[in-house]
């Protein structure tokens, strides 16, 4: 086990506070009998059938699982539509004319979507995609803002049969080229520029540069700031989408029946090499993982409002945006903004505004709410919450405490779900009916998923002891593959331990059974809950032609639970000094995006390697975040430790 690891465990809390459901949430979950934990345990393939039945299907599935390690099928001879479960099945019911989304810009402006309204945009854009192409298996990549075109795109692409690849608003022209290389996609969809705290992202500036020298043919603009965008227009690729939009036919466009095992979609993560992972998932398992979440650890009732912060550009958005709440047949709120735009408030008014019971957040958020204050939520009647969720990070128990006390009124249950990009929904997650919670720990895995924490030789640790958290059983809505590169799947995920899925988490197990999660294992940094690599940040810095060579690692922030620290050594006769530190960190944000901006660059002569000529990153972290060294006996040369501390005292 890393260092790193044992380092977290003799800094963790001894948590023993417990918070079991009140009597009237129990009462009133959709989960609360104990025994399902036992059932689906016994007969996961029964459970998850179960659970696929909540689905429509157009063909049932004949089989429920074939394991060939790594590789998993699932509901084999299904076939469904993820959009069709996701909008049109509720068009023909009660839920017609229910609200699907209220969407709020960051300027204030608001759109309702009823069920039926929200039908007929996916449909108009799945004319569009067909009228520019688009068809069955294609790749289609999506950079847009919080806007419901983003949804619309993204269920017309399904609807079609086409995968689709949302980049995040976030990342730079050079980050959305690599992706829409990889993927290889004929058609990008974007806007004019996106909101940003009343600032402006410049996403068709972005993506003009991004799609030179790419498959791209088109790009398809949706217009969401008019004038107050200066972008470029280029009439022989270009394509306004409220012009060609209002020249659709009316009609409906069937949805195309996909094989279970037919991919849905990609997207994008960080490893452990400066290439970001298409992640794959299909559309019958992550359809079912997402739908069974939401009705589990979401206890989402018909009645509900639901709001999940995440942008629909990660994981989180996917699932707990798009694909879960909307195949539940929520009502949900869907924000543009920034949590402190105009006003430290917005999110509280949001969700008295419009009666949030669900709301779903990320703890660098809390812990940033924490900071200024609780006469922020305080202003507002929060009464309406009756469920609270957490993802992206562990949870420091104060921030934990914080959420429950000030914005869970001491009531609402939390859920602290534990998952990634790779498995498409929560993994470990209390069902909140069922389970009490301890603040910071995620809990035990849900109904249907196998865990364990492991040693290096794959044993099982002593409850209390850290290690690798691994998942042991396939499960539905796993990652199938990495896009062009089934080798490095099965390398990353399955590498280690055959047959075992490899999260590249740390873990510890308490007594009672409880997941405690340390954080990445791996070159991996987690930044406000956004994964970056390591590697990617470093091939970044290096492209500059002042940098002979650099180191990246994450250090403890209070807010970002992780920040981006660079120690870099410059090519000979260049002088560092704070303009060359100015540029460099915009170098990268360039080269990948804001979320990777360093917030820390320090120059020095020598990076501290073993005698194999490896970064001691440990040694690195150790230095930022001034801990006591640890071992430095495989060091080369000692002396460039000192000199680094010295160094990184006179960076703060
Ligand atoms: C971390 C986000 C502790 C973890 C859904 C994981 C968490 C990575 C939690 C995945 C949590 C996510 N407690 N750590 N509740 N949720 N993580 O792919 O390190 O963006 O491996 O997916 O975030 O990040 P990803």
């Amino acid at each position: 086990m890393s260092s790193e690891v044992h380092h977290h465990l003799d800094t963790l809390l001894h948590e023993d506070r417990l918070f079991p459901p009140s009597a009237s949430f129990r009462q009133q979950a959709n989960v609360n009998d104990p025994s399902v934990y036992e059932r689906a345990d016994q007969d996961p393939e029964a459970y998850w059938a179960e659970q696929a039945r909540q689905l429509d299907w157009f063909e049932p599935f004949t089989q429920v699982l074939q394991w060939d390690p790594p590789h998993a099928q699932w509901f084999l001879g299904g076939k469904l539509n993820a959009a069709y479960n996701a909008v049109d099945r509720h068009r023909q019911g009660p839920r017609r004319h229910k609200v699907a989304i209220f969407w709020e810009g960051e300027p204030g402006d608001v759109r309702t979507l009823t069920y039926e309204q929200l039908g007929r945009e996916v449909d108009r854009t799945a004319h569009m995609l067909r009228h520019l192409g688009v068809r069955k298996g294609d790749r289609v990549t999506i950079y847009l803002p919080m806007i419901p075109e983003l949804v619309f795109s993204i269920l017309a692409c399904a609807k079609i049969g086409a995968i689709h690849s949302v980049v995040f608003g976030g990342f730079s022209a050079n980050a959305l080229r690599e992706r829409i290389l990889d993927a290889d996609s004929k058609l990008l969809i974007t806007a004019d520029a996106g909101w940003r705290r009343g600032g402006l992202i410049p996403l068709k500036a972005n993506a003009d540069e991004a799609v030179q020298g790419t498959p791209v043919e088109k790009v398809l603009v949706v217009r969401r700031v008019g004038d107050a965008a200066q972008a470029a227009w280029h009439a022989d690729r270009d394509v306004d989408w409220h012009e060609l939009a209002a020249k659709m036919p009316k009609t409906p466009v069937p949805a195309e029946p996909m094989d279970a095992e037919d991919v849905l979609f990609l997207l994008y993560t960080s490893g452990t090499t400066g290439k970001p992972k298409g992640i794959v998932h299909t559309t019958g398992g992550y359809l079912v993982g997402a739908n069974t979440s939401m009705r589990t650890v979401f206890d989402l009732k018909d009645s509900d409002v639901y709001w999940s912060s995440a942008d629909i550009g990660w994981i989180t958005g996917h699932t707990y945006v798009v694909y879960g709440p909307l195949s539940a047949g929520v009502t949900m709120l869907m924000y543009e903004g920034a949590p402190d735009w105009p006003h430290r408030g917005r999110f509280w008014e949001l969700i008295e505004k419009y009666g949030v019971t669900i709301f779903y957040t990320a703890p660098t958020l809390i812990r940033t709410f924490m900071k200024w204050g609780p006469q922020y939520p305080q202003q507002y009647d929060l009464s309406t919450l009756r469920l609270l969720g957490t993802v992206g990070e562990p949870i420091n128990p104060e921030a934990w405490m914080w959420f429950h006390e000030h914005i869970g009124h001491g009531q609402a249950p939390i859920v602290d779900t534990w998952w990634q990009t790779e498995t498409g929904c929560a993994m470990i997650a209390p069902l909140p009916g069922l389970v009490a919670t301890k603040p910071g720990s995620a809990t035990r895995p849900v109904p249907g998923i196998a865990a364990a924490v492991v040693d290096e030789d794959g044993h099982p640790v002593q409850p209390g002891s850290g290690g690798y958290l691994v998942l042991t059983r396939p499960w539905p809505s796993m990652l199938r593959t990495i896009w062009g590169d089934d080798e490095r799947f099965r390398k990353t995920y399955f590498g280690k331990f055959p047959g075992i899925y490899l999260p590249g988490d740390g873990a510890r197990v308490d007594e009672d059974g409880y997941y405690w999660i340390l954080g990445r294992i791996d070159d991996v940094i987690n930044v406000s809950g956004h994964r970056i690599g390591t590697m990617e940040v470093e091939s970044a810095l290096v492209g500059h032609p002042a940098v002979a060579e650099a180191a990246v690692i994450g250090r403890a922030h209070e807010v970002k639970g992780q920040a981006i620290t660079a120690f870099v050594t410059l090519k000979e006769g260049v002088q560092g000094d704070e303009a060359l530190v100015a540029e460099l960190k915009q170098h990268v944000v360039n080269e990948i995006g804001a979320l990777a901006r360093p917030e820390e660059v320090i120059f020095t002569a020598e990076l501290p390697k073993t005698r194999s000529a490896k970064i001691m990153r440990r040694l690195l972290r150790d230095i930022a975040e001034g801990r006591v060294l640890g071992d430095t006996t495989t060091l080369a040369d000692p002396s460039v430790i000192e000199e680094l501390k010295r160094l990184y005292k006179d960076s703060e």
